[in-house]
């Protein structure tokens, strides 16, 4: 049952060490080096010197099986279907690697002087193009190394737009109750007042509530529309009209476009500003604290705020430069142009797919979402809370509460569970609207045999849980790590060191 055969209990370098053992083979010195070095060497103080070095001894075969035997304890999107909501977790085709690796894009300084990065620099002009197409915005930056940037930037571009406006007054920020929780942080860190608006029972925004705390002093709200529940918020022209009335702006948390792609434009939908994470919509994985990048895009009126530079392109040269000549810029958000090879990648994803595979894209991810989730409501102990005969966009979110109620399993339980059959966990407990919530997005990139196999899996587990939910309520049992205190491992002040985890779960072997 097991999708990975490492265990801690598999010896570790430190233990296949053996003194004579060798991996690699250093050619002889010559004479004239040797001297060179001893000249050097002779220069060190004595008591500088180390008089031991104690490298581990290992064959070629024993590093080579140490870091296979690493790479098969962890899960990625290359292992297995990764149905992680809301932080979309999808295939980076093989192809966006390949143009990275190049040794012109990774070799490629930013300190070289702009004549000599002309191609990097029309790489990015040219994503911005297409940015601009797909969601009709007039500019983008792509400094934001991450969507919680790109919206705190977001954030800083409203405020110095009202400072600059004389509406300095303006101090709160309106986010949903379903909003990602980096869209309160970001607001508050950018120094807004963050007021919640409620959902209705049909998981859209609650337009009576809105009108409530619109007043004056509102900056503008923060949306994502498909929103966190996976539902199109139906009334988006409406709270458009609302929020522009008193001159706030509208912010697109745009983290997860791939069920709009092709089909409808933020802009279109009335919004000001937009942040897209290329490393969740446009092929990057998302996770693991690599690289990301939240290309912050905006209308006409806003353009003047962008961080600086930006990139233009001269025509009658046909040159690419950069322009830092913008006054009323809120100023850098990251060096440089921010994460370049992200950017590529989702370049060579864009030209790869074109308009037509977009649209694909956002159908069969939309598609996905509702076939599964179809089989998925009708399972024992789950309920879909909001509009439930609704269809959900990209993703959507069951409860597991009535699960719960009768078996003592929760939503963490399944989740652990379902590492044991090789799936990756969806998302639990957000949005923090819903009880014991189960966010599932199967995405575009999975096939209907591999989604099939997740509910066949899904629906083994809930099955235990009725019939054994001990054996549910303490998995994962055939991962290289058992069940981890949560709160220790993950608060740094009481973070049981990486050592202790294996002595631990080798003691139990
Ligand atoms: C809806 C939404 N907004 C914002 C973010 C934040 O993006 P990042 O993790 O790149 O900061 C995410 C991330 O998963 C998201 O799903």
């Amino acid at each position: 049952m097991s999708y990975r055969q490492a265990k801690w209990s598999e010896p570790t370098v430190f233990e296949l060490a053996r003194h004579g053992a060798v991996g690699v083979d250093f050619p002889e010195l010559d004479e004239e080096l040797k001297q060179a070095l001893d000249e050097v060497l002779n220069e060190i103080p004595e008591q500088l010197k180390r008089r031991e070095l104690n490298f581990l001894e290992l064959s070629e075969l024993d590093v080579v099986r140490h870091y296979t035997r690493l790479s098969q304890m962890n899960f990625g999107v290359f292992s297995g279907m990764y149905p992680l909501g809301s932080c979309t977790m999808k295939y980076n085709p093989t192809i966006s690697e390949e143009v990275v690796s190049y040794e012109e894009i990774y070799n490629c300084h930013p300190l070289q002087p702009v004549e000599t990065v002309q191609g990097c620099l029309e790489i990015i002009w040219r994503l911005e193009q297409i940015l601009k197409e797909i969601t009709g915005m007039s500019r983008f930056s792509f400094q934001p190394a991450a969507g919680a940037q790109g919206e705190f930037l977001g954030c800083l571009i409203i405020r110095a737009y009202h400072k600059d406006k004389g509406l300095d007054y303006k101090n709160v920020m309106i986010v949903p109750d379903s909003a990602h929780g980096t869209n309160p942080a970001s607001a508050t860190m950018a120094g807004y007042e963050v007021k919640v608006v409620k959902s209705d029972e049909d998981g859209c925004v609650n337009i009576s509530e809105l009108e409530k705390i619109v007043d004056k002093r509102v900056a503008g709200i923060m949306l994502t529309n498909p929103n966190t529940l996976g539902l199109f918020e139906k009334n988006i022209e409406k709270i458009v009209d609302i929020i522009h009335s008193v001159d706030g702006l509208l912010y697109y948390d745009g983290a997860n476009l791939n069920a709009l792609l092709g089909k409808v434009r933020p802009a279109d939908m009335g919004f000001d500003i937009v942040h897209l994470n290329l490393h969740k919509t446009f092929s990057t994985p998302h996770g693991g604290g690599g690289p990301g990048s939240g290309p912050v895009g905006v209308i006409d009126k806003l353009v003047d705020y962008l961080p600086s530079p930006l990139i233009n392109y001269d025509e009658s040269r046909n040159f690419y430069y950069l322009d830092y000549d913008r006054p009323k810029s809120i100023g850098r958000m990251k060096m440089f142009y921010g994460n370049f090879t992200v950017l590529v990648k989702a370049y060579v994803y864009l030209l790869r797919m074109g308009g037509e595979g977009l649209r694909k894209v956002a159908e069969s991810s939309v598609l996905s979402s509702n076939y599964l989730l179809h089989k998925v409501k009708k399972l024992q102990g789950v309920t879909l809370p909001y509009a439930p005969e609704s269809y959900r966009k990209h993703e959507f979110v069951v409860s597991l509460s009535k699960l719960y109620k009768e078996t003592g399993v929760s939503a963490r339980d399944v989740a652990k569970r379902l590492l044991d059959y090789g799936f990756h966990a969806p998302t639990i407990y957000f949005p923090l609207i819903v009880d014991e919530a189960f966010m599932i997005e199967p995405t575009e990139s999975e096939s209907k045999r591999e989604i099939d196999a997740f509910y066949d899996a899904l629906s083994s587990v809930i099955n235990e849980s009725y019939k054994d939910p001990e054996k549910v309520k303490t998995a994962p049992h055939n991962t290289s790590i058992g069940r981890i205190d949560e709160v220790r491992a993950s608060h740094p002040k009481t973070m049981i060191p990486s050592w202790r985890v294996y002595v631990t779960r080798r003691e139990r072997l």
